[in-house]
């Protein structure tokens, strides 16, 4: 015979190959900590309800302890002929306790004992995902209270646009990723529901009592079909779309920090203990934790993808292929985490450079749309305003100087209606300050936004 869990009706020996090739515990002896958890609340389960005695449960309940005690002091020996860290665990209890350890596995398959597995483990890394994202969030918020009035260059298609603060630029970073916690702990309710009970695909005959065995696991529901329950992975896809946003976005901020970090823009210096240098030219100093994280972003994209592709051809119930939802998944769950972790770390220690930003917004014209807008509240229909102020700026392209730097005289000949009240809008000041109304770049409503942002972030 094969295996001692299936062996009964084989009459030969797994190959040595396939038994390596089937085999998951490599990867998903990360799920020991939960799979025992499960099985603990199982056997208690099934003892309420009579199929165990007590004294089975509770040895069950010590040995399986005991187990994990070996696990987590390294003394374990995982072995690959036992597939899994179901089978594993489930040998070794056998081993220390003998007959009640055989009769853990009654009424339950492996199909809903990996669901459940992966489903308690998620829920826990998504809790812990979002700590770190809340780190990294309240470090955004942080500095955007520093950099609330600090004026710096905004664009559009990469050119200057307009005058914004850099506070404003750092809430839209936050409210990126307040969505992309939102949508983490709205996957979380899909996540946290109970498959056990469902056993390989049609349920038991036990008298099971799976609400019981879902409060014990402080599962918030279970799952109401036996099938759907032990064959659907799109809780881990939700997982993985909501983390390639999230990745998505740490990338759009990273390329934004490179940019910065350069020798052409210098808004952003990032500390050197974020950064490497080059091994030939002695002046580098990388910013590689950014271009990492950007990076990376491609693999949990690719994760998602596997996942999507992975699901669409199988029909109901369980298929083996499903063991090979876990390393996209876990991998993501790692990436992500890394990803925020860096981010967190590095957010607060990232010193502006306020005397750059400001030099960058007197270059561009960036305040031609104030231009425009003051002489409209003068009585010009804005589209002849945008025109004129187009030749304004033509005549600074062409005389080399700012639209602020111009005298009175030389901005009247576009407009005998300019005065000189103008040079209040057409300095950067003038500009983000008027942009006062919720949601703008005004400093006095940046640090309105961070105020009430600071209750935004719900630990719900
Ligand atoms: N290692 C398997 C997995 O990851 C556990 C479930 C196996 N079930 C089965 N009938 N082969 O999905």
């Amino acid at each position: 015979a094969s295996s001692s869990m299936w062996g009964g009706r084989f009459s030969e020996a797994t190959d040595a190959f396939v038994a390596e090739f089937t085999a998951s515990v490599n990867f998903d002896k990360r799920l020991y900590k939960h799979d025992i958890q499960g099985s603990i609340a199982h056997a208690t389960m099934l003892a309420k309800v009579g199929v165990l005695t007590t004294d089975e449960r509770d040895a069950i309940t010590q040995g399986l302890t005991t187990i994990q005690q070996e696990i987590e002091a390294g003394q374990f020996e995982w072995r690959i002929d036992l597939e899994d860290v179901h089978m594993n665990i489930e040998a070794r209890l056998t081993d220390r306790i003998g007959i009640a350890g055989k009769k853990l596995h009654t009424g339950r398959s492996r199909n809903d004992q990996v669901a459940t597995d992966i489903r308690l483990y998620l829920r826990d890394e998504i809790s812990r995902t979002r700590q770190i994202l809340h780190r990294l969030l309240v470090g955004l918020l942080d500095l955007a209270e520093r950099e609330a009035s600090t004026i710096m260059a905004g664009f559009t298609h990469l050119q200057t646009a307009q005058p914004v603060t850099f506070g404003h630029h750092l809430l839209a970073w936050f409210e990126m990723l307040l969505r992309d916690d939102e949508r983490l702990a709205d996957c979380r309710r899909r996540v946290n529901r109970m498959p056990l009970g469902s056993a390989a695909l049609a349920g038991t005959t036990y008298p099971i009592d799976r609400a019981y065995t879902a409060e014990l696991l402080g599962f918030e529901g279970i799952c109401e079909n036996s099938l759907d329950a032990v064959s659907d992975r799109d809780f881990a896809i939700e997982f993985c779309a909501a983390a390639s946003l999230t990745m998505m976005h740490l990338s759009r901020m990273s390329e934004e920090l490179i940019l910065w970090n350069s020798q052409q823009f210098k808004f952003v210096d990032i500390p050197d203990r974020f950064c490497t240098g080059s091994s030939i030219m002695p002046q580098k100093k990388n910013p590689d934790v950014p271009e990492l994280v950007r990076g990376k972003s491609g693999r949990v994209n690719g994760h998602l993808i596997s996942l999507l592709t992975l699901m669409k051809g199988q029909p109901l119930a369980y298929n083996k292929d499903n063991q090979e939802d876990k390393e996209p998944l876990f991998d993501a769950l790692d990436t992500l985490q890394a990803s925020l972790r860096a981010f967190a770390d590095m957010v607060p220690a990232l010193k502006p450079n306020r005397e750059a930003m400001r030099e960058a917004a007197l270059r561009g014209f960036a305040t031609a749309t104030d231009l425009a807008d003051y002489l409209v509240k003068k009585g010009t229909a804005f589209r002849d305003a945008h025109e004129i102020v187009g030749k304004a700026v033509a005549y600074g392209v062409q005389s080399n100087q700012d639209l602020s730097a111009m005298s009175l005289a030389e901005l009247q000949q576009f407009s005998a209606t300019i005065e000189d009240d103008v040079f209040q809008v057409l300095s950067l000041e003038g500009s983000v300050n008027a942009r006062n109304h919720l949601g703008g770049t005004a400093p006095n409503q940046v640090l309105a936004a961070i105020q009430r942002a600071r209750s935004r972030i719900s630990t719900e």
